[in-house]
């Protein structure tokens, strides 16, 4: 592998006698490598912390705490068990190679050194480690890749389901809406028709008496009054109804029609403009706003997204915090991330908060909708939502969308550079 001067890889070599090791250090460096010497376990355990090198050569007889020592110790420091230790040492006998082993050591060297030997050792370690730290890089990226892929599987036949509830109570709910207007039709014709009763008896008192004790004894008067509370909240319920199961259509499936180029920024601040009220006691709003080029999407249902995101975030605010909203372009994409400095999430709520109807917010306060709608829409522009939370200290939410859907050569979303934002909250 040619290195660029910069990137020498580092070797510390620890040895007590470094006259010992002139010719060694010398030899390394001739071959690229970027040489740190220690001379007791102490000062290499010291310097490893420092300066990561991305090997130790380690002399195992040294005064103070001896090579072996300083290996094991160097295994127990999460700061420094990553780096390879290769020992140096006169003694060849089984067991004395075995306790390097067990001290963490990759592989040994007798003394005295043969340099040209030495060399091809480190360079097999550290090419090893190079390979390593590539499948670990790479197997994260598997990991995440999975864990989409499984996401998606799950929310794709969510939505399947959402999308055959939503149709089978859309048909009741229709004629349960027209027998309601029907129903209160029909109650005004039969208190009509007993008003008229009621006025023809006036001639007979004695009807007229027998009619006033019915109505008495049926307390119609009160029935009259109810009946138009009855009707009207079963009104109310039937509406709440409706916008549930057009929730659920939204996040099944939303009509890709609509479609142009919007300003975003435009879209969060006329969405700020909406939910201000219910934002402003619990959160300043801080804006940073970075370059967004115009967008192609439905613009009306990206506002909803963003004010699921400003709302949920001031509800997990208890009482005075901070809602940020950052934004941000790169090459085919925009992100917008809203976070805020709320109560943060247990790691089993984060798995499940875009499943529709999942809240942990009492009942009757939340329908646990919002997310799940927002995750349908963003994935009908061909974007995802990325969701970092910490508990006590709060979540960030941060949409990446395509700059133009339509355009194939996106790629995905994954293939997204790292915004500054990205790793601890703020
Ligand atoms: N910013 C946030 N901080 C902490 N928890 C959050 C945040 N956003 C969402 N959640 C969690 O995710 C759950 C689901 O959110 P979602 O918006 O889907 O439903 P909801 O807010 O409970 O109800 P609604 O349908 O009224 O939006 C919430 O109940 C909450 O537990
Ligand atoms: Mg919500």
């Amino acid at each position: 592998m040619n290195q660029p001067a910069q990137q020498k890889q580092t070797i510390l070599v620890v040895d007590d006698t470094p006259a010992n090791i002139g010719v060694l250090v010398d030899f390394l460096e001739e071959n690229q490598l970027r040489v740190l010497v220690a001379q007791d376990g102490e000062e290499a355990l010291e310097r490893s912390r420092l300066m990561q090198p991305d090997l130790v050569l380690l002399d195992v007889m040294m005064p103070g705490i001896d090579g072996l020592e300083t290996c094991r110790r160097l295994k127990q420091d999460s700061s420094t068990a990553q780096i390879p230790v290769i020992f140096m040492t006169a003694l060849t006998d089984s067991d004395s190679v075995v306790a390097a082993f067990d001290a963490g050591g990759v592989d040994y060297v007798t003394k005295p050194i043969q340099i040209a030997e030495v060399l091809a050792r480190i360079q097999t370690h550290l090419a090893l480690r190079a390979m390593h730290s590539q499948l670990e890089v790479q197997n994260r990226l598997l990991q995440q890749a999975n864990d989409r892929l499984l996401q998606a599987e799950k929310m794709a036949s969510i939505g399947q389901l959402a999308a055959g509830v939503a149709h089978e109570i859309n048909n009741p709910i229709g004629f349960v809406n027209s027998n309601m207007g029907t129903l209160q039709t029909y109650v005004a014709t039969l208190f009509g028709v007993i008003d008229t009763y009621e006025q023809a008896a006036v001639a007979a008192p004695e009807v007229a008496a027998r009619i006033a004790a019915l109505k008495a004894a049926a307390e119609v008067d009160f029935i009259r009054e109810d009946v138009d509370a009855l009707m009207s909240e079963s009104r109310d319920g039937l509406l709440r109804v409706k916008e549930i199961v057009q929730s659920l259509k939204d996040f099944s499936h939303v009509e890709s029609s609509g479609f142009g180029p919007a300003d975003l920024h435009r879209g969060i601040d006329s969405t700020l403009n909406i939910v201000g009220n219910e934002i402003k006691y619990k959160a300043q709003v801080v804006k940073q706003y970075g370059d967004l080029p115009m967008v192609m999407c439905a613009a009306p249902q990206l506002n909803q997204v963003f004010m699921n995101l400003l709302i949920n975030a001031a509800h997990a605010i208890a009482v005075m915090g901070v809602i940020t909203i950052r934004t941000g372009w790169a090459g085919q994409w925009v992100w917008i991330e809203i976070s805020d400095t709320g109560s943060g999430m247990q790691p089993d709520t984060l798995q499940r908060i875009f499943e529709p109807f999942y809240t942990t917010k009492p009942v009757g306060t939340g329908t646990g909708l919002g997310l799940s709608v927002s995750y349908g829409i963003v994935k009908r522009h061909g974007g995802r939502i990325d969701v970092h939370s910490e508990l006590g200290k709060g979540s960030r939410f941060t949409v990446h969308l395509p700059v133009d859907p339509g355009a194939r050569d996106a790629g995905m979303p994954s293939a997204l550079p790292a915004h500054p934002a990205e790793g601890a909250l703020p």
